[in-house]
């Protein structure tokens, strides 16, 4: 069974905590869009790791864990991850991690210039400025330099060379800074180049020569973050929808079983962008501190509102998810009352078809009583306050779909599976 994972909503729904508890029953973790903007966090025995490139995966033994092609890579901070979870004990080996080739690698010019266009715009993205969207640039702009290239050093110093000759007069001329030393760069590069090359190898095999294997797609971000469907311009550079597994990886789509969507039990964002529930109030401020809602990556404070079923809905449809997995229902736990949309409003009608702009549009909410109890040990659906059931049910009359696991904390074993 391969089963690819994706966040429905703007990123951060747990789905490091959850690809942390399906791997237990896969083979093969792999990444396939997205760089270090990501920040996956699993706890295990109380100690916190946060994944920005590796899969979640990697904490368990016995599984390979892939970086595919769509994933774009930091070699330095790939480096970082990999001595950080060496220390902490954990096995990485060319033998479970592997890198593809024909991955994009960030270099020192696309951090610069995430920084450089961020700042000049009126309308700011407000981008993690880890060099995510102008490496994906490069990749289409056919100038890239890949995994692949990093490793052979006429390739890369031919690539490096055609960048900079193009890229420092931007910098010196148009965004008023440095341009970049090609030795200096070069010889970082290189030294990178001779930790990671035993961990490149071609993946597109792995999926014929494996086939009895279960493969897990890891995704980042979330669905309102995807260039094409998301909130555009307010968007990361990759494609995070579940069609993104295949391509990211070299699977064809026909090797994909299901789709699994995670949602939390409220909605968060970080960065701008219209978000129609968003709570600039004392609820907001409430889902901030109890949820610990601050950037795994950046530490930026995430912009926090109750759920949106139309946004679900549409999520559901665009990643073909049939399951759900509620994550931070526990977060839930003290309020009198919890509102949900059903129904966007624009010049006061009720829309017939998902907005192509979400900005100023009404959301519509239902309210329903809070339970006002503590969740976070029930591990037995049946055990839930029935005011949750019946939340848990609204999402699932409203989106079709089953919510099949319920996440009630951050322990790797705070999950409830509805169907024990
Ligand atoms: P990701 O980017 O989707 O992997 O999510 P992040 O790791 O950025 O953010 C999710 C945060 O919520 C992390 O700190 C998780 O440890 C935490 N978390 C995940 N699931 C739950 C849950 O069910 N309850 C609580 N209280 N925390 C959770
Ligand atoms: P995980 O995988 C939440 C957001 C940024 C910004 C926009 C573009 O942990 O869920 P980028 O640096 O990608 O060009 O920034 O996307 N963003 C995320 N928000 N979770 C993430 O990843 C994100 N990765 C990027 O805040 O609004
Ligand atoms: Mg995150």
């Amino acid at each position: 069974m391969n089963t690819v994972v994706v966040g429905l909503q703007w990123g951060d729904e747990g789905k490091g905590k959850i690809i942390d508890y399906l791997c237990k029953d896969k083979d093969v973790i792999v990444r396939f869009q997205g760089g270090n903007n990501a920040g996956h966090t699993v706890v295990v025995n109380g100690k916190k790791f946060v994944f920005h490139l590796i899969p979640s995966g990697i904490l368990h033994s016995g599984k390979i864990c892939v970086i595919g092609k769509g994933v774009v890579i930091d070699p330095q901070i790939l480096i970082e991850e990999i001595e950080y979870l060496k220390k902490e004990g954990v096995t990485v080996t060319p033998d479970n991690l592997r890198l593809s080739p024909y991955s994009h690698v960030i270099m020192p010019y696309h951090r610069v210039m995430d920084a450089c266009r961020e700042k000049q715009r009126i309308q700011k993205i407000g981008t993690t400025k880890r060099g995510i969207g102008p490496c994906y640039v490069d990749r289409v702009a056919r100038c890239g330099i890949r995994m692949g290239d990093l490793i052979n050093e006429n390739r890369f110093s031919l690539k490096l060379k055609d960048n900079l000759k193009e890229k420092n007069p931007l910098f010196e001329n148009v965004y008023g800074t440095k341009g970049f030393n090609y030795e200096e760069i070069l010889n970082q590069y290189q030294e990178f180049a001779k930790i990671l090359a035993p961990y490149v190898c071609d993946l597109v095999d792995i999926y014929y020569k494996e086939k009895d294997k279960r493969f897990l797609f890891e995704g980042a971000q979330g669905t309102f973050l995807d260039i094409d469907f998301g909130t555009y311009p307010f968007v990361t550079s990759s494609s995070t929808i579940s069609s993104g597994a295949t391509l990211g990886s070299g699977l064809s789509f026909v090797g994909v079983d299901e789709v699994l969507g995670i949602s939390k039990a409220y909605t968060t964002r970080v960065g701008e962008g219209p978000f129609p529930t968003e709570l600039n109030d004392d609820t907001g401020k409430y889902f901030q501190n109890k949820g610990n809602e601050f950037g795994a990556t950046t530490g930026r404070p995430r912009r926090c509102g109750w759920l949106d079923l139309v946004l679900l809905r549409r999520a559901k449809i665009l990643n073909n998810v049939k399951k759900i997995i509620l994550t931070k229902l526990d977060i839930l736990d003290e309020l009198e009352g919890i509102k949900v949309c059903v129904d966007y409003k624009i010049d006061g009608k009720s829309i017939e078809q998902f907005p192509y702009d979400l900005t100023g549009v009404q959301p519509v909410y239902e309210v329903f009583a809070g339970w006002k109890e503590n969740i976070a040990n029930i591990r037995d659906y049946k055990q839930l306050p029935s005011a949750a059931k019946r939340y848990i049910e609204k999402i699932e009359d409203y989106l079709e779909c089953e919510v099949a696991y319920v996440s009630v904390g951050q322990m790797r074993d705070a999950i409830i599976d509805k169907r024990k």
